[in-house]
């Protein structure tokens, strides 16, 4: 039997952070979800599809095939063969993706490949229905969240090291936004699962979420 670390929580509360440096302590897979919705969420914005157009965006999923693979550990997302890793990163895809994730076609499909990966790995695996609808049984289930707040202040920080252009109230009020719609749609919302460890990360930096994490697994384990 394989193990499995599930991390759900809002947008940037830490989540890829932390599993990809759990994962690499554990010498587990690191299986980020989120890049699979951006990477059917692309398809849809180059094909010009509205995310509001159900009928379209449900026979656009059979054209769609999603796969994983890895370079030199790093997790890389291919749409129809084409490595998009880098383009999924962009806000309009990860807009898109929040939006075309409330369709059950999009999230069969991605549910599927995601079990697919446990089954075979022992994996950190983050999203937001991991711990409740992906695994329910996963060996450990954490729900990572920070204040708005703090989550909008790193991604301002983030964008000012890129030397990108950032309103922290308007980034704020683009989480709160994204929040809302993933927490309120009706398949699958993001909610806490029932036997999940809380970590809230307002006040911690990324060593000591790592470990909070680490530290569940090892009891959960035993
Ligand atoms: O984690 P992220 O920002 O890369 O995810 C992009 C969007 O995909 C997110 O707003 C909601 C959706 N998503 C989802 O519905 N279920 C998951 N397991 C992961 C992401």
């Amino acid at each position: 039997m394989s193990f499995s670390i599930a991390i759900d929580g809002p947008a940037g509360a830490g989540k890829s952070t932390i599993a990809r440096k759990a994962a690499k302590n554990l010498s587990f897979i690191y299986v980020d979800t989120g890049a699979m919705y951006r990477a059917m969420g692309l398809y849809f914005l180059r094909q010009g599809i509205s995310p509001e157009d159900s009928e379209k965006i449900e026979e656009a999923c059979e054209q769609i095939q999603v796969s994983i693979t890895y370079e030199n550990g790093e997790q890389q997302v291919l749409l129809n063969g084409e490595n998009v890793s880098k383009e999924i990163r962009r806000e309009e895809v990860g807009n898109m993706a929040s939006k075309t994730s409330a369709n059950s076609k999009v999230r069969e499909k991605l549910v599927a490949l995601q079990r697919e990966l446990a089954e075979k790995e022992n994996v950190v695996m983050d999203g937001r229905d991991i711990g409740t609808q992906v695994l329910p049984h996963a060996t450990v289930k954490i729900y990572l969240t920070a204040s708005s707040r703090e989550r909008a202040k790193r991604r301002y920080l983030e964008l000012k090291e890129k030397g990108m252009e950032a309103d922290l109230d308007e980034i704020e009020a683009d989480i709160k936004e994204r929040d809302h719609r993933d927490m309120t749609r009706e398949i699958s919302p993001l909610r806490q699962a029932e036997d999940a460890v809380l970590i809230d990360a307002s006040f911690m930096n990324i060593e000591q979420v790592t470990q909070a994490v680490l530290q569940a697994f090892e009891e959960k384990r035993r």
